[in-house]
């Protein structure tokens, strides 16, 4: 329709992407043969046919498997290089991007291999295509606290190259509170803190991630909307959800696209964003959620500028890069 249209053409931000999560099926095949990697699957179609999940942990199982072909900077380089080709055909003038460092650093894969493949691609697509992009080092939520302070100290001849910090990975049994010194420290660097919560954990980790990690933009926060309370604060406080309408889908956190809470978001006036999360795995890049969520809740052409407005509002840019693009 119409309005699929004007939101392809729309310049938008994206907020919410895990690099790892863009990795699809034909380049994790090349990276395989490339690095000389036993995979468990004989085709691409076989991959993608083991992409249904019933939960995040699901999800997390297949991901983490996905993620071993990445071993030298060449293919950080190619993964970020495709993501940010595929973003800008979206019409994603700006991305901050998720990366997991510990879940390379894990298999061997030093730190430094991980952020200067990536980098080295953010810098080309300045010069290329004028494309902005901030990198959101996330700490593994799974993993003990001590762990994400080394993490922190590898990050530290980075922090020039690095926005902010994040909190990904399993969330139930692994609330913000578990991670509270290290986003301490991170905010003592100067570095900007996001969080998932009220993915699949409920409003009380929404209150943490506010109340003790101090988050500038909530990642998800689909079950704030349980809480009438935190609902108003979040609207009181301007604060950017990075809301993932086929990711939602995909892991089970809505039961049909109909029933996504995005349309709810805005109504009730929080500052909600479209984001993808992990592309490759959930069906879809930017374009494809706006289309999803524009069929299934009826959006009108007001929701879909203030989407497309809420994704610069809600980013890191400066207030004059802002104004620039809004
Ligand atoms: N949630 C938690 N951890 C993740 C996700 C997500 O949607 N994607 C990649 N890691
Ligand atoms: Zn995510």
């Amino acid at each position: 329709s119409d309005l699929i249209a004007y939101a392809a053409a729309l310049p938008k931000a994206e907020l919410h992407l895990h690099i790892e999560g863009s990795l699809e099926p034909e380049l994790l095949f090349k990276l395989g043969k490339r690095n000389n990697i036993d995979l468990p699957f004989k085709s691409v179609d076989e991959i993608r046919a083991a992409y249904e999940f019933s939960n995040l942990q699901d999800f997390l199982d297949i991901y983490y498997q996905g993620m071993s072909v990445l071993r030298t900077e060449e293919d950080f380089f190619d993964l970020t290089m495709a993501y940010l080709n595929r973003a800008r055909a979206d019409n994603v003038r700006h991305a901050e991007i998720f990366f997991d460092p510990q879940g390379h650093t894990e298999r061997g894969v030093p730190f430094d291999v991980a952020i200067s493949g990536i980098s080295t691609a953010l810098d080309m697509a300045k010069v290329q295509f004028g494309m902005t992009t901030k990198l959101i080092m996330c700490f593994l939520r799974h993993l003990p606290e001590e762990d994400a302070f080394e993490t922190l100290k590898q990050a530290e001849n980075w922090l020039d190259r690095i926005e902010a910090v994040g909190l990904d990975s399993s969330e139930v049994g692994h609330p913000p509170s578990k991670f509270e010194r290290v986003f301490k420290a991170a905010r003592e660097r100067d570095l900007k803190l996001v969080a998932h919560a009220g993915e699949e954990g409920p409003p009380e980790y929404v209150y943490e991630a506010l109340d003790l990690l101090r988050i500038d933009r909530l990642d998800h926060g689909n079950r704030s909307l349980e809480d009438t309370v935190l609902v108003e604060r979040l609207v009181k406080e301007e604060m950017t959800l990075t809301v993932c309408p086929l990711s939602n889908l995909k892991l089970c956190v809505v039961n049909d696209i109909k029933n996504h809470p995005l349309k709810r978001m805005l109504e009730l006036g929080l500052r909600a964003t479209v984001n993808s999360d992990d592309p490759s795995y959930f069906g879809g890049y930017m374009n494809d959620n706006f289309k999803a969520v524009i069929e299934a809740l009826d959006l009108t052409r007001e929701d879909i500028k203030t989407l497309a407005k809420n994704s610069f509002a809600g980013s890191f840019l400066s207030d004059g890069e802002k104004r620039a693009q809004i």
